[in-house]
């Protein structure tokens, strides 16, 4: 009897002492980093803050604590290590071996499988290689007529909804637009989600993406296990369901028109077309000399419906915002969509005019650092990795922290200030500026996205004037709106918070909480007339005379 009740009292002791053995040598390691004292069993856990938004400024805060370079923290047993230093960013990116993810990406498995971005080892370097011709040059063309033609919807929608100087959550309208133009893309059908918001599929898109972004955080709904015991979990499947199908179903047809047509070489069914979606290269390709199966094509199909439309929402609202804000750069870039587009400003840009138009880009890379689409990727260890004289043991969790990377001083003067024109100054390093990541495991879709931002964006400078929720909402000194830094900086900046101050919150893709506000007040024709006509067409002429001397010359003589 007294022997059986030790045994119980002893049982919890003797499983505690051996999981904190098994860990001592992971601990030892990961402990040389600094970091913020941990409690037993429990580590840092409830010190990270309760939600994506309290665990960024926590982020934020330990950084600026622990000499702004790498720190490590414990969530129970699972040793976490964030990563700012653009040293071990260099070494964990250009890896060729480091490139398991991490384990919040198994969120998406349900939804994605393994598809590009959430696989690893020799799967993911066949299916990179078979893939990475599907984004070449002339099928980008391709997309971009799409992108063109569903911005021009977009420009109509806004205008009825930001009629009469309504103020509108730029976030919620921009999820419609970059679906639509992925479902195009990828797969090849129109949805028309900006005229469907209330359909099936479209709510499954969206709630599938907040609950992903919702669930990462979450001590109990983060793992399948605990989940199934949510109400909403049902709920949850159905959205999976709904999805799944969809994808399904376009792939099953597509999949025998394909057959029809490589036998009979007709085209005149209606799944064929000359423009080749994602999904039309998908199924002329071979891996070892064999054609995908249905499953390989599920999963890269809808890996680019997540990772195609969540990144660039993201992307062009906090673009769109950051106009709203900041009226000098707006005027600036207006001035520019006139010297290269000419008088005509509601017409397509050709791809060769976006990629005239320099200050733009400048705009969106700095929108890119202070509010990164993607604003942490995570790896974790197979096996110990020796980086700069330190050791990460094996079975550690790294968390690159992009979004830091934009907010170090020792790369970006005065951080807090938006400055498009910093890009020309300071060039960081390559590691030292990282949007897209770097190395063999960097964004696949980077082109695309650019190039989708940059159209929709231009669209919205030649049509609008982008203002403020309310005007007083202006930047002042161009310093943002948001704060991401020391805890007692930021409590001060909070007191002066206004609602309409986005609130930053970051999962898997960087989103404001209570979204996006601004106004939409459409450019008057003989405005822009007048404004181009006079100051950018006259400096538009200067320009091209100072690059075509010989021709000015000759028209001089003439
Ligand atoms: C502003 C927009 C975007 C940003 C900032 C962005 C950023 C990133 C980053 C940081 C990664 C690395 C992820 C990791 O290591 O875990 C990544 C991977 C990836 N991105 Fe993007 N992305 C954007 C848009 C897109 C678009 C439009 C597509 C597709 C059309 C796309 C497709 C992918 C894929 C397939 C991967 C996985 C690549 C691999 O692991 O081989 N992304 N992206
Ligand atoms: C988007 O563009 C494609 C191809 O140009 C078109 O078929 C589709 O209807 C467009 N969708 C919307 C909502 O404009």
């Amino acid at each position: 009897m007294w022997l059986i009740l030790l045994g119980l009292l002893a049982l919890p002791v003797i499983i505690f002492a051996y999981i904190e053995l098994r860990v001592a040598h992971r601990r030892r390691l990961v402990n040389k980093f600094n970091g913020p004292a941990t409690v037993p069993i429990v580590g840092n856990g409830f010190q990270m803050g309760k939600n994506p938004s309290d665990i960024l400024n926590q982020v934020f805060n330990w950084w600026h604590q622990y000499g702004k370079d790498n720190f490590r923290f414990w969530i129970g047993y699972y040793s976490n290590i964030l990563i700012t230093n653009p040293k071990y960013l260099e070494y964990i990116l250009s890896s060729q071996t480091l490139i398991q993810k991490s384990d919040i990406y198994d969120l998406l498995h349900p939804w994605l499988g393994f598809g590009l971005l959430t696989s690893t080892g020799k799967k993911w370097h066949k299916h990179r290689k078979m893939i990475t011709p599907s984004f070449h040059f002339n099928i980008l063309q391709d997309f971009h007529e799409v992108m063109n033609e569903n911005s021009t919807k977009f420009i109509k929608k806004l205008k009825r909804v930001a009629a009469n100087d309504n103020i509108i959550d730029f976030q919620d309208q921009t999820h419609y637009l970059t679906l639509d133009v992925i479902c195009d893309t990828a797969m090849g059908v129109p949805i028309n989600a900006m005229e469907n918001s209330d359909s099936k599929v479209v709510h499954a898109f969206k709630d599938m993406c907040y609950n992903i972004n919702m669930r990462a955080f979450h001590p109990f709904k983060r793992t399948e296990f605990l989940y199934r015991f949510f109400p909403e979990y049902s709920k949850y499947c159905e959205t999976l369901k709904t999805l799944q199908d969809f994808t399904n179903d376009i792939i099953e047809k597509r999949v025998e028109a394909y057959k029809l047509e490589t036998n009979k070489k007709t085209d005149s069914n209606e799944f064929s077309r000359k423009k080749m979606a994602f999904l039309d290269t998908l199924l002329s390709s071979t891996i070892d000399g064999r054609p995908l199966t249905n499953v390989e094509i599920y999963e890269e199909v809808s890996t680019f419906m997540f990772e195609g439309h969540d990144t660039t929402t993201s992307g062009v609202a906090f673009a769109v915002y950051l106009l709203s804000r900041h009226p000098e750069e707006q005027r600036k870039l207006f001035e520019e969509q006139c010297a290269v587009m000419g008088s005509d400003l509601s017409r397509d840009a050709t791809f060769q005019e976006i990629a005239d138009m320099k200050y733009l880009d400048l705009f969106i890379k700095e929108a890119q650092r202070v509010y990164p689409s993607v604003p942490f990727i995570g790896r974790y260890t197979d096996k110990d990795y020796e980086i700069d004289g330190t050791t990460i043991p094996k079975g550690s969790t790294l968390n690159l922290a992009l979004i830091i990377l934009g907010y170090d001083e020792r790369t970006f003067k005065d951080p807090h200030v938006f400055r498009p024109e910093r890009f020309e100054q300071e060039r960081p390093a390559p590691f030292e500026y990282l949007p897209f990541s770097a190395g063999p495991r960097n964004c696949i879709g980077q082109k695309f996205a650019l190039l989708e931002i940059k159209t929709v964006v231009s669209k919205i400078i030649r049509t609008f004037q982008v203002l403020p929720a309310l005007d007083e909402l202006i930047s002042k000194d161009n310093r943002l709106s948001t704060f991401l830094g020391p805890e007692e900086e930021r409590l001060k900046f909070e007191q002066k918070r206004h609602k309409y101050d986005p609130i930053l919150s970051a999962v898997l893709t960087l989103k404001s909480e209570n979204g996006l506000h601004l106004r939409l007040k459409e450019r008057v024709i003989c405005e822009i007339f007048l404004f181009c006509s006079l100051s950018t067409l006259f400096a538009y002429l200067l320009r091209s005379f100072a690059e075509f001397p010989l021709l000015s010359l000759a028209l001089c003589l003439y």
